[in-house]
């Protein structure tokens, strides 16, 4: 079941927040979430810096987002610092998510191991780092889409079973 979902999505790109470019990250996520039945409550873009990604996410949250999608920064360009936001302000990781995206990626790409992508719980929210590249970014969605209802309900603290 994944219905009921309210989702957070947070363009992270220096080069997309000065215009230079048209975000397509972040409207593709919202077209996947739109697809699964998910109501997409916030969308931002942000530049690669840690104390952006750290109060969007924890913004998102407390605006009852149970799921929070970052796509970018993942990789490990100079600037690329979005697992070392996520990793400054998280209750709890939750590796399997990683290992499963670089995993299943990585029979689409080799480069698919250069992403840090990860999930963890923030506050009240499950939070997704995905990769950069827009179909990247929903291919990984994707792979861990199964365990996006039950992760976001252990979030939020909502009694469930598995
Ligand atoms: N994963 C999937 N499924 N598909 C992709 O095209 N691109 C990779 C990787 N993961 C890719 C992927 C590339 S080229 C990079 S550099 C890393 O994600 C990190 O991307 P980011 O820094 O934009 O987050």
């Amino acid at each position: 079941m994944s219905a009921g979902i309210t989702v957070g999505i947070i363009t992270v790109s220096d080069r997309a927040f000065a215009g230079e470019y048209e975000d397509h990250g972040g409207p593709a996520l919202r077209g996947a979430c739109l697809e699964s039945g998910w109501q997409v409550h916030a969308e931002a873009i942000v530049p690669d810096e840690i104390e952006a990604i750290q109060r969007t996410i924890r913004a998102f949250s407390a605006q009852g987002c149970g799921l929070v999608l970052t796509t970018g920064g993942t990789g490990i360009a100079p600037r690329d610092v979005t697992p070392e936001a996520i990793r400054g302000i998280l209750k709890v990781e939750i590796p399997g998510f990683g290992e499963a995206m670089r995993m299943r990626s990585l029979e689409i790409t080799p480069n698919a191991i250069l992403s840090r992508s990860l999930a963890a719980i923030v506050d009240r929210s499950l939070v997704i780092a995905l990769p950069g590249k827009p179909s990247g970014a929903v291919e990984c969605l994707g792979f861990v889409k199964g365990a996006i209802s039950h992760s976001v309900k252990l979030a939020m603290g909502v009694p469930t079973s598995c």
